[in-house]
């Protein structure tokens, strides 16, 4: 496996000082257990900040952090003060962190803002020439978070062969609201510096794409974005947990130790939960908010319930986060005064960092757990949560929270209407045994499956996949001119000749209902003035059902093969051979799969043929079409998995296949007979399989746009027919 270098701002280790001597501590994050199949190995490379400014050290500490690091992989950036103030607190979490979570808030004046922003590009800098020294060939580079955005550019602009992966860990808004940022076509294309981009959910990615069109960022006909030509992937990683870890917690001494002190502490009350940074995009006041009012709407639960709400020192150098820290202390001792007895105390309120062990023993014996953030990248903690549970618990989250696209199980509010999350404690509080568990497994389930380990392990995967669309690949040469020339006199002077011939998109344009695009008169003739040639075998190649073919061209002495290759009609017979057997098993389970995501009103349907299943979208808006097609691939993953199908991705089009029927393998049964001249023409990724197939000595010609293996070129349907016209 190639080299991996892996950049965040934070390291999984973090140094501080203490008593003026050094203190490593280890980062109890989810991404560091996600990444450390990676981070073991020697060659590999962990880059980031150690927690503390190279103010407050001596070069003799500075070195022995390098040394201690290097013990892990890790290898420190070292900020100054000034750049921890105007990077790290200013730009990055005062303008960047508010507009992504689309807080609304941008409060600094101008000059501070230049200074924050000159000093976010300086570091980004730091980091990435901190990569370029240590970076061997063929190196991919993983980059995290919005602190790094610049780094995937100018890591491309210092070494092209660097293959770099982005991954961000909160929200992409739309458009609207990051266009915002003064900066944002930087921070957009400092992001496109990179061959894969990666989101939590597909609402980023759809917000992300949104984005790219409205700066005017060249888009393939696939919408995927273009940067100096290439194809940067975007695609969403859902970040799952240590699973395991979470749902074996309770055998160790320690967590069993935490759990009776808890349980000793909320003695016969109720437990709600909630466990946070201390951050304004959390919700934290609105959550207490609403459990004072839920206090007063429920008199009866008084004295059984407790708010047990952690709430984690974060970036405390900034005002905003200063002023949340008064706000919420006040609030608790407000709840706690008018409610609270001399036996009961409403709001345990915790304003401290707790450690795994605190942290899981306090999920294991709530409630409830009130996860209600106004906006978040994913929440991981909802996930602990539901992982640390035996049996009962129920979780109430804000749909505006990225795990809520996968956690569907849980009571899902608006953290905007306080009457949702008032009647969403009281649904937790009431709700019968057996909804609760089934609720549960069935999160649990999903989480166990989808853990922190493989969602590092599917990007990197994806990192190391040949990048489509390199350079080689996109500069294929329009056929014209001379290369035309040679066409025809290759032609003229075979024997042999064979043309195999996609349909749709390249004989006929693409039409907004595929069922519309019967062939022309015009078209009909030029088939049959090529099928005319007892010297050329002309064979008609296309992903449309044998009905379709049949009725529009049986009358022509043509080969014809329809859905890809299933099913061959050769051009001296009358009747079609199956290749390949419809199976309708897999059919009967993925359409209703299918069905759930399709709505005619919003353009989207399903053609059902009798070897594939088609999702068409090209008459459905880019947003709606692209959300619901990630949704699939997402939803159909085990599935295909388990029926041995594929799932291609076409031009406005999703197709389900058997693997083992592709447009190359019928060619290679026509390639194997002696021709002299050969010519594919396709305009579509299954036309892909048919252009590998062809030798070298092919000509190869792909209509339209996006990436392809053709030798050639041309830009319609048109332009190929005119070029077959000439072929005499
Ligand atoms: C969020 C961000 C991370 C960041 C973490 C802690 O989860 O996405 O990039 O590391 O918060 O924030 P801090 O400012 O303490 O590094």
């Amino acid at each position: 496996m190639a080299q991996v270098i892996i950049v965040s701002n934070r390291l999984p280790i973090s140094v501080k000082k203490e008593d003026g001597k050094l203190v490593f501590f280890r980062s109890v994050g989810g991404l560091a257990t996600g990444l450390s199949g990676y981070t073991k190995d020697r060659k590999n490379q962990w880059i980031g900040w150690p927690g503390i400014a190279n103010n407050e050290l001596t070069t003799d500490e500075q070195s022995s952090i390098v040394e201690e690091l290097a013990k892990h992989n890790c290898r420190p950036v070292f900020l100054s003060q000034r750049q921890i103030d105007d990077f790290y607190n200013g730009y990055s979490n005062s303008v960047l962190w508010q507009a992504l979570h689309a807080l609304g808030r941008q409060p600094a004046s101008s000059a501070k803002r230049q200074r924050w922003w000159r000093a976010y590009r300086e570091v980004n800098e730091k980091f990435s020439q901190a990569v370029l020294n240590l970076a061997e060939t063929g190196v991919r580079v993983w980059v995290h978070d919005y602190q790094l955005m610049l780094v995937p550019k100018i890591l491309r602009d210092g070494r092209s062969d660097i293959i770099t992966g982005f991954f961000l860990h909160i929200p992409f808004p739309e458009a609207k609201t990051f266009k915002r940022i003064p900066e944002h076509k930087k921070l957009l294309d400092g992001m496109l510096g990179a061959d894969l981009v990666g989101f939590h959910t597909p609402g980023y990615v759809a917000n992300f794409l949104e984005n790219c069109e409205a700066a005017g960022i060249a888009m393939t006909d696939n919408r995927e974005p273009m940067a100096d030509e290439r194809v940067v992937r975007v695609a969403d990683f859902p970040m799952g947990i240590d699973y395991e870890k979470y749902a074996t917690s309770v055998k160790s001494k320690e967590v069993k130790a935490a759990i009776r002190r808890y349980q000793r502490r909320y003695k016969r009350l109720k437990v709600i939960v909630a466990i946070d940074r201390l951050d304004p995009t959390k919700g934290l006041v609105e959550r207490l908010k609403a459990y004072e009012m839920f206090l007063k709407r429920n008199p009866r639960l008084r004295g059984k319930v407790v708010f047990s709400m952690v709430a984690a020192p974060s970036r405390t150098a900034i005002p905003a986060y200063q002023r949340l820290t008064k706000q919420l202390s006040s609030l608790a001792r407000r709840i706690n005064k008018k409610y609270g007895t001399a036996k009961w105390q409403p709001v345990d309120y915790m304003n401290v960092s707790k450690p795994f062990e605190e942290v899981t023993a306090l999920f294991h014996i709530a409630d409830v757990a009130f996860i209600a953030p106004l906006r978040d990248g994913m929440n991981l903690a909802a996930k602990e949560f539901v992982a640390s549970k035996r049996g009962k618990g129920v979780l109430i989250l804000s749909e505006t929270a990225g795990a809520a696209e996968e956690l569907r199980d849980a009571l899902l509010v608006d953290p905007k209407k306080p009457e949702t999350l008032v009647s969403a404690l009281e649904q937790a509080l009431t709700m019968r045994r057996r909804e609760l568990r089934r609720r549960l497994r069935h999160m649990q389930q999903q989480l166990a499956a989808n853990t922190v380990q493989e969602w590092a392990r599917d990007f990197v995967t994806t990192l190391q996949r040949p990048v489509p669309g390199t350079r080689t690949q996109l500069v294929t040469r329009t056929l014209q001119g001379g290369s035309e020339q040679h066409l025809f006199e290759d032609w003229q002077q075979s024997k042999r000749r064979l043309l195999l011939l996609d349909y749709d998109g390249s004989l006929v344009p693409l039409q907004e209902d595929y069922r519309t695009a019967r062939p022309s008169a015009a078209l009909m003739r030029l088939l049959e003035t090529l099928c005319a040639s007892k010297s050329t075998d002309v064979v008609l190649i296309s992903g449309r059902p044998a009905s379709d073919l049949q009725k529009w061209f049986s009358k022509l002495p043509i080969n014809l093969v329809a859905e890809h290759g299933a099913s061959i009609k050769m051009a001296d017979r009358k009747t079609w051979r199956i290749i390949e057997r419809p199976d309708t098993r897999w059919k009967r389970i993925l359409q209703p799969v299918l069905e759930k995501y399709t709505d005619a009103k919003q353009g989207t349907r399903i053609e059902v043929k009798a070897h594939t299943l088609v999702w068409h979208y090209r008459s459905a808006s880019p947003y709606y079409a692209h959300k619901n097609a990630v949704i699939i691939k997402r939803v159909l993953k085990p599935l295909l998995k388990q029926y041995g199908v594929q799932l291609m991705q076409g031009n406005k089009v999703l197709e389900i296949k058997n693997p083992h029927v592709s447009k190359g393998e019928v060619a290679r049964t026509w390639l194997k007979r002696d021709y002299d001249f050969i010519l594919g023409v396709g305009d579509d990724v299954t036309d892909e399989d048919l252009f590998t197939a062809l030798p070298p000595s092919a000509y190869s010609i792909k209509v339209g746009r996006g990436r392809t293996m053709a030798r050639y070129r041309l830009p319609s349907p048109k332009e190929a027919t005119r070029l077959l016209r000439k072929l005499r």
